[in-house]
């Protein structure tokens, strides 16, 4: 017997999931109508807008537009994102005539918002001289200003060459002083912003930035990037694409909505934002949270999150303020029992906190998790805490959620289980149980046919386990 069984029976790990298994087990359904496409950015290539920057953890425009259909939502509904990312959910929604709300912690949802009203509202005509001119700019020997140079946070320097590090400022130049449209302005920085990865030394290449040996930095490896594009052939492939979608209108650009008031987007931590939201205002949530796999966002964005202004401060800053889905994500414990004391609710705070503490597979899962720790079997032990906390920050997030939503309100939330230590967890079984705790119906958790294989470093030690992506449906009765 390995560790990982041994583990599984003495901390009662396997009794506890089981009960959780029989209790979902006829609501747990495979989902043949959800493909791994459509929980992913690649359901977006096609989708104007959306194609404009390459944002990995996306689901597709499609699959909210299934689930909006599957919820019979209509328009005027009150449409809700806490986890809002690129805006996928807040676009689809609003595009079916639904008032979109999103929530997002990086400036780069809010950036991405900025983006979508400015090309909504450009004139297309002024747009197109205005690349002309840019372009032609560019083709010119300049000078670049120094105030417009990248300003690089520690975990960026070197990411761009010599050359480029000048074409981006002479870009950046130009386009603050001598362009005096605000839409044609922030669509042009929006170029520049979308193709920082393309013209770097770095690949953002499944768990995390990837630096190619040219940039000169230490630990680098021996990577070499296929391809580096110049800045000039970027920055132009870029803006005809834009061009050419606002030109077409594709799609989307439906001329009677008002977009300015069929969306928001907040910016900030959902745990924060969400207590703001009033009780019972919502008809639908459609969102996808960090998972629980250690991804930072913050490292695999910094380059976009630089040129967006944010510095080194800032960036900790914003590493702590995520949900907890990384090693290095401290306890928001304190903070939340504040918070909600100032908000004048402490007694939400008891609530969600009985939700997570009283949750027993959770639970088994996680002595069983503190032992491996102690025993030295897991490879960090910051994974422990992570893990602890992502349940515990859920608690909250789920409660909320039952709070905001309208009686008949509808959940769909995208999501994978992990696997640590041997030890599968159950993500979706303990967060359908939360949401029951919460108040809400647990109706399906809809998985797909081939889930996640784990790592390869769990794999070794454990085999192969593959864990659930699922699409949980949850329902205010
Ligand atoms: C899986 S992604 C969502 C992607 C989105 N569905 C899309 O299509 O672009 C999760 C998002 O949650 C955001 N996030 C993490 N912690 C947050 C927090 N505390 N408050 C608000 N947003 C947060 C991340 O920045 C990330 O954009």
């Amino acid at each position: 017997m390995n560790y990982s069984d041994k583990l599984l029976k003495s901390e009662s790990i396997i009794d506890e999931v089981r009960e959780l298994e029989n209790k979902y087990s006829k609501r747990l359904v495979i989902a043949e109508w959800i493909n791994r496409k459509m929980v992913s950015n690649q359901g977006n290539k096609q989708v104007a807008f959306l194609n404009w920057f390459g944002f990995k953890e996306s689901f597709s425009y499609d699959l909210v537009i299934k689930l909006l259909r599957q919820a019979n939502s209509r328009p005027g509904d009150i449409f809700l994102d806490p986890f809002a990312g690129t805006g996928t959910s807040v676009f689809a929604a609003s595009n079916q005539g639904l008032k979109a709300i999103g929530i997002e912690l990086l400036p780069i949802g809010q950036f991405l918002h900025n983006t979508r009203k400015a090309a909504f509202q450009v004139d297309v005509k002024n747009l197109e001289a205005e690349i002309k001119n840019v372009l032609e700019f560019l083709r010119t020997k300049q000078i670049p200003p120094h105030e417009y140079y990248f300003k690089h946070v520690s975990i960026t320097r070197g990411a761009f060459s010599k050359e480029t590090e000048n074409a981006i400022a002479s870009y950046l130049g130009y386009v603050d002083n001598e362009i005096k449209d605000d839409h044609i302005k922030q669509l042009l920085k929006f170029a520049c912003f979308s193709i920082l990865e393309d013209i770097s030394y770095t690949s953002k290449d499944g768990q995390y930035l990837r630096w190619d040996k040219r940039a000169g930095r230490n630990r680098a490896g021996d990577y070499l990037k296929p391809k580096i594009y110049i800045f000039y052939e970027a920055i132009s492939m870029a803006l005809s694409g834009m061009l050419s979608s606002i030109k077409g209108r594709m799609l989307f650009w439906s001329e009677d909505r008002d977009l300015n008031d069929n969306t928001t987007i907040i910016s900030g931590s959902t745990l924060e934002k969400l207590p703001r939201i009033p009780s019972a205002s919502v008809d639908i949530i459609i969102s996808s949270p960090p998972y629980c796999n250690r991804y930072d966002y913050t490292r695999t964005y910094a380059i976009e999150l630089a040129f967006l202004g944010i510095d080194n401060d800032s960036l900790k800053k914003l590493r702590q303020t995520m949900l907890s889905c990384t090693v290095e994500n401290k306890s928001k414990e304190s903070w939340l029992r504040e918070m909600y004391i100032c908000i004048d609710k402490p007694e939400f705070f008891d609530i969600a906190n009985k939700t997570f503490v009283e949750n027993k597979a959770l639970n088994s899962i996680l002595s069983g998790l503190k032992k491996a720790m102690q025993d030295g079997e897991l490879n960090n032990n910051g994974i422990y805490r992570m893990i602890y906390n992502y349940f515990f920050e859920h608690a909250f997030i789920i409660h909320e959620m039952a709070r905001v939503l309208k009686l008949e309100g509808k959940i769909f939330y995208v999501n994978d289980n992990v696997r640590y230590a041997g030890i599968s967890i159950p993500v979706d079984l303990i967060l359908s149980d939360f949401a029951e705790s919460a108040g809400l119906q647990v109706n399906k958790i809809y998985y797909l046919k081939r889930g996640k294989g784990n790592s390869s470093q769990q794999m070794r030690v454990h085999g192969r386990e593959e864990q659930r992506k699922c699409v949980y449906y949850w329902e205010k009765v």
